[in-house]
C-alpha cells in the first residue's frame, strides 16, 4: 500500500512527525519534493530531531528511506544534517538511497536564490537555499543529477569550482544512488510511506502563485517524484493545523489582525512555538481557513485529514474558523487562483465554544471534550473528508489513529 502524507496548507503542519508516528508500520519511507527550504520536527522519547533533506523515517533504527526524484539536494546540507542526526544515535549507513534522477544544489545557487528575491516583482521571502535555482536549472534542462556524478564526460564538463565543491561528496553521493523505480516495484504490495514538504498552497501549480516554492508539494508529486504512477497511490493523508500559519510573504486572508484579534497572533506564536525550524523566522498566524482546506481536498484527492495543533487552543474561551470569503461584496466558499484576489478576501467567521481542557494526554478520541469533537466534525463535514489521525502534542506518542491506516 503507498501512502502520501503532505501539508494541506503553507507547510508546517507537523508532516513530520506525523510520518515519523506512521513509520513504525512502514517498510520504506520516500521524501518526493523540496530541499533543505524544508525542516520537519520529530519529538520522540524527549529528543529532538529536525530533519531538512532526510525522510523521517530515518528515526528508526530499521527503516530503509529515500530521497526521491522530485528532491533538490544540497550536498553540503545532507552530510552536515547526516553529521547532527549521527551525534545523535542515529546509524544511517546502508539504510538511505537517493534518486539518480534527483537533482544538485550548487552553492551559487544560494546566492543567486537570494538576489533573484530581492529583484522580483513580488519577492517572496525565500529561504535562500537555492532551491528555486535548482528547479529552475532542471526546467531549463541544464540541471547536475545525482546520476551525472558516475558519468566522466558530464564531469568533464564541470567547472573547477563546481568540481572541487563536489569530489568530497561524490563516492558517498554514487554509492547512495538509485534507480528507484526498481526499488519501488521491488516494494509493491508493502507498506510504503510518501513524505511530502512544504504544504499545498506554497506548490507550484495549486498554491497560492508567485507566493509559493518551486517543487510538488501537492499529492500528484508523489507520483512524479517518488517513483511510482498515479493509480499506485491508495491514499491521501492531508496534515492540517486547527489554525493557519505562513512563513514568508503572500496572501493569508484567515490571518490574526489586531484590530479585530488583539493579542492573539502572539498568544499561539508562543503556544504553538510558532518559529521556523530552517530559518528560525516568526511564523504568520491566523484563524483556520476551511476554505483553502476545502480547495487543498479537492486539488489533491485527500482521503483523510490529519489533525494537529488542537492542543494550541486548549485555554481559549472561544475559537473561530473561516467558513467563507467576502470578496468586493461577494461571499464565495471557491479558493481564487490570483494573488491579488486572495489579497482582498475577508474572512467569514464561524464561532465555536472552547473546551477548556489540557488534551495534550488524551489517547482516545472518545475522551476527546464533545467542544472539540464538534469542532472536529464541522471541519469534517465541511471538508467532506473524515479527520482520521488527530495530534494533541508533539511527541510521537500524542497522537491518535481514528481510522486504522494500513488495511484496504
Ligand atoms: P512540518 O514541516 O510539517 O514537518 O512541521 P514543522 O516541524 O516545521 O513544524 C511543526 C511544529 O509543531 C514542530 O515544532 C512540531 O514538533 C510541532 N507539532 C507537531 N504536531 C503538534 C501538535 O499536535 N501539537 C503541538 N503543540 N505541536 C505539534
Ligand atoms: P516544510 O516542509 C513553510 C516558504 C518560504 C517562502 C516560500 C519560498 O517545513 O513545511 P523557497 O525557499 O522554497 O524559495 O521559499 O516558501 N517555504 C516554507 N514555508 N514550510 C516549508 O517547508 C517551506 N518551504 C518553503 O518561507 O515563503
Ligand atoms: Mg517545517
Amino acid at each position: 500500500m503507498n501512502i502520501v502524507v503532505i501539508g494541506a496548507q503553507w507547510g508546517d503542519e507537523g508532516k513530520g512527525k506525523i510520518v515519523d508516528y506512521l513509520a513504525e508500520d512502514a517498510d520504506l519511507i520516500v521524501r518526493f519534493s523540496g530541499g533543505a527550504n524544508a525542516g520537519h520536527t520529530i519529538v520522540s522519547n524527549g529528543e529532538t530531531y529536525k530533519l531538512h533533506l532526510i525522510p523521517s523515517g530515518i528515526v528508526y533504527p530499521d527503516k530503509q528511506v529515500v530521497l526521491g526524484t522530485g528532491m533538490v539536494i544540497d550536498p553540503e546540507a545532507l552530510f552536515s544534517e547526516l553529521e547532527t542526526i549521527e551525534k545523535q544515535g542515529i546509524n544511517w549507513s546502508n539504510r538511505i538511497r537517493i534518486s539518480d534522477r534527483a537533482h544538485i544544489v550548487m552553492p551559487a545557487y544560494k546566492q543567486l536564490d537570494r538576489e533573484m528575491d530581492s529583484k522580483r516583482r513580488n519577492p517572496i521571502g525565500t529561504t535562500g537555499r537555492g532551491i528555486g535555482v535548482a528547479y529552475s536549472m532542471k526546467a531549463n534542462r541544464d540541471g547536475i543529477r545525482i546520476g551525472d556524478l558516475s558519468d566522466s564526460n558530464f564531469l568533464d564538463t564541470l567547472s573547477k569550482e563546481e568540481r572541487s565543491f563536489l569530489d568530497p561528496y561524490m563516492d558517498k553521493l554514487v554509492s547512495m544512488s538509485v534507480n528507484m523505480t526498481y526499488l519501488l516495484e521491488k516494494h509493491k504490495g508493502g507498506k510504503v510511506l510518501f513524505e511530502g514538504a512544504q504544504g499545498i498552497l506554497l506548490d507550484l501549480d495549486v498554491g497560492t502563485y508567485p507566493f509559493v516554492s518551486s517543487g510538488y508539494s501537492a499529492s500528484a508529486g508523489a507520483a512524479l517524484g517518488g517513483g511510482i504512477g498515479p493509480t499506485d497511490i491508495d491514499k491521501v493523508l492531508g496534515v492540517f493545523k486547527a489554525y493557519s500559519t505562513r512563513v514568508g510573504n503572500g496572501p493569508f486572508p484567515s490571518e490574526f489582525l489586531a484590530e479585530r484579534d488583539g493579542n492573539l497572533e502572539d498568544v499561539i506564536r508562543e503556544i504553538g512555538r510558532e518559529y521556523g525550524v530552517t530559518t528560525g523566522r516568526p511564523r504568520r498566524c491566523g484563524y483556520l481557513d476551511l476554505v483553502a482546506l476545502r480547495y487543498a481536498c479537492l486539488t489533491n484527492s485527500i482521503t483523510s485529514l490529519v489533525m494537529t495543533h488542537i492542543d494550541v487552543y486548549d485555554d481559549m474561551d472561544e475559537i473561530k474558523v473561516c467558513t467563507d470569503y467576502e470578496i468586493d461584496g461577494e461571499i464565495t466558499r471557491e479558493f481564487p487562483s490570483t494573488a491579488a484576489k486572495l489579497n482582498r478576501a475577508k474572512p467569514v467567521l464561524k464561532t465555536f465554544k472552547g473546551w477548556k481542557t489540557d488534551l495534550s494526554s488524551i489517547k482516545e478520541y472518545d475522551k476527546l471534550p464533545q467542544e472539540a469533537k464538534t469542532y472536529i466534525q464541522y471541519i469534517e463535514e465541511y471538508t467532506s473528508t473524515p479527520a482520521g489521525i488527530i495530534s494533541v502534542g508533539y511527541e510521537r506518542k500524542q497522537t491518535m489513529m481514528r481510522i486504522p491506516l494500513w488495511t484496504e
